[in-house]
């Protein structure tokens, strides 16, 4: 457990220290909806993201997670302006992601890619992921499905 613990310490001040002008200066995506840029996206993501999160991001059985779903809860507000605030959290999130990797208890999930890819590459990438269609959605919950039966219109999606 100490190990665990320096190791997470020396981590948070490698990236303070490596990150702050970048974070600071856009921790939020500058090319969400722009169109121009989704093929440089799609292209780095095919040559850095594809193996493990799957081919177009759009492989839902892919062994890491599916990036599409990392916009799932901001989707369903209604309110803009908490869904902006709440895509630009998300927005931090996946930099702060992507900078780091994933790392648990010292087993490299996913590598840092803050030395390989350019601030334009990882918001391209994310611009193209936006991009890509959405499975429909599945009621696999017995609470879901319930939730169904009782109120059909209520739990049909997108109305929601
Ligand atoms: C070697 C396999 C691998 C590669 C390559 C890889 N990832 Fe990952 N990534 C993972 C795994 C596994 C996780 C889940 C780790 C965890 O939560 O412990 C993950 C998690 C993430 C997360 C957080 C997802 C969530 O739901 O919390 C983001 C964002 C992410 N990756 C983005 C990227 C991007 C962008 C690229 C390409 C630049 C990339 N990854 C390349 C394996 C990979």
């Amino acid at each position: 457990m100490p190990r665990f613990m320096n190791f997470r310490r020396a981590g948070l001040v490698a990236l303070t220290a490596g990150l702050g002008a970048v974070a600071q200066a856009q921790d939020f995506n500058p090319y969400r909806g722009q169109a121009t840029v989704h093929e440089a996206g799609r292209q780095a993501y095919s040559q850095h993201c594809a193996q493990c999160h799957g081919v177009d991001a759009s492989q839902p059985m892919a062994e890491a997670p599916d990036l599409r779903r990392l916009d799932s809860f901001c989707r369903r507000l209604r309110d803009p302006v908490l869904k902006n605030d709440c895509t630009a959290d998300v927005d931090r999130y996946y930099l702060r992601s992507v900078h780091e990797g994933k790392v648990r208890a010292g087993v490299v999930h996913m590598p840092a890619w803050k030395d390989v890819l350019t601030p334009q590459q990882i918001w391209s990438i994310r611009t193209f992921v936006e991009t890509r269609p959405l499975d429909p959605p599945k009621r696999t919950t017995s609470v879901d499905a319930r939730h169904a039966a009782e109120s059909p219109v209520a739990a049909s999606g997108s109305a929601r």
